[in-house]
């Protein structure tokens, strides 16, 4: 069992962890620019990832046997099993660790969802990247941070970005994740449709509509532009640059996204895009007030089930609650 660092006492208090919980962030792309599918099925993408404070939390205790929980947003539709990315994040780091590095002989996982399910926010990712950080601490495993993105590394592609949060460029299959200069607050508005799409379809569609094309894709390359534009902090900036070649594949498969892209438009959003692979959408507010206005406007024309009005960028994956018994 881990002693517990108790944050500006200066010492180790000498009690015993019993549960740990981690609040996790969702994420938008950018930028997402996908390149052809390799001889593994994955694309080389060139991305920009923004975590959105729009927060899963994920608690891990200490059982005799295994379980996972998950309550909330969408819950019915995760699996409650070891099937979960979370864990599988946790195998993950105990192969990486070795078997000794349990304090019991099963683990209880729970996951309060507030991030819809297949919507393009990344939220299993982000709900894996919790369990990662939360059972380092519970079990004392000492992981550096590089040393938990090779884990979460191969989870899957977004989960090391939920560890690091903020602004970040990702290369490879997304999960060669580098922080980003960026200043500033960004107001966004969320549009979560009734409908999941699920990652992989929305890559075959992408693949599908470009079979179509008579031009090779070309090699995904990083837009300067936007990377200056998110140096300068403007919104106004920023918005036109957005971009996602998924976009046309999940509007391909859910077409009334187009509807609700057009309505965010003219409504005044500075941009407007499909998140990840959809079907949640995205819109770039001037500031706090307008992503306020922009929502209603939104809810009101009735082209989504729900909106949010978040801000971005988030911290990632960070512990938030560390109970413990006297030893
Ligand atoms: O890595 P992760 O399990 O999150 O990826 C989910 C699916 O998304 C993959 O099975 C693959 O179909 C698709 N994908 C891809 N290229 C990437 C990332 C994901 O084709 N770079």
């Amino acid at each position: 069992m881990a002693a517990v660092w108790v944050p500006g006492a200066g010492s180790y208090d000498r009690g015993i962890v019993t549960a740990v919980t981690a609040r996790v962030p969702a994420k938008v792309n950018l930028q997402l620019s996908v390149g052809p599918p390799g001889a593994d099925g994955y694309h080389d993408l060139v991305t920009v990832f923004h975590a959105l404070a729009l927060f899963d939390e994920v608690t891990v205790t200490s059982a005799d046997t295994d379980s996972v929980v998950v309550t909330g947003e969408g819950a019915s539709s995760v699996p409650a099993d070891g099937s979960n990315l979370a864990a599988r994040a946790v195998a993950a780091l105990v192969d990486a660790v070795g078997p000794g590095v349990r304090d019991a002989p099963g683990l209880a996982i729970e996951i309060r969802k507030r991030i819809p399910v297949a919507a393009g926010l990344a939220g299993g990712s982000a709900d894996a990247s919790g369990a990662l950080v939360a059972c380092n601490e519970l079990w004392g495993a000492g992981l550096s941070q590089q040393e938990l993105a090779e884990v979460a590394a191969k989870v899957g592609s977004d989960v090391g970005f939920a560890l690091l949060g903020g602004t970040a460029v990702g290369l490879g299959r997304g999960d060669r994740v580098t922080p980003a200069l960026a200043a500033g607050t960004y107001h966004w508005v969320l549009a979560f449709a009734a409908e999941q799409l699920s990652t992989p379809a929305v890559y075959a569609a992408c693949d599908r509509l470009r079979a179509g094309r008579s031009a090779p894709t070309a090699a995904p390359q990083l837009n300067t532009a936007l990377m200056a534009a998110l140096r300068s902090g403007d919104p106004v900036e920023l918005g036109p640059l957005l971009s996602n070649d998924l976009q046309p594949a999940a509007v391909s498969l859910l077409p009334r996204l187009r509807q609700a892209l057009a309505a965010g438009r003219e409504h005044g959003a500075l941009g407007a895009i499909v998140s990840g692979s959809g079907p949640t959408c995205a819109f770039l507010a001037r500031d706090g007030a307008h992503a306020r206005d922009l929502a209603v406007a939104l809810a009101g024309a009735g082209v989504c089930r729900t909106v949010a009005s978040v801000s971005g960028p988030a911290p990632g994956a960070t512990v938030i609650s560390v109970p413990s018994t006297r030893a």
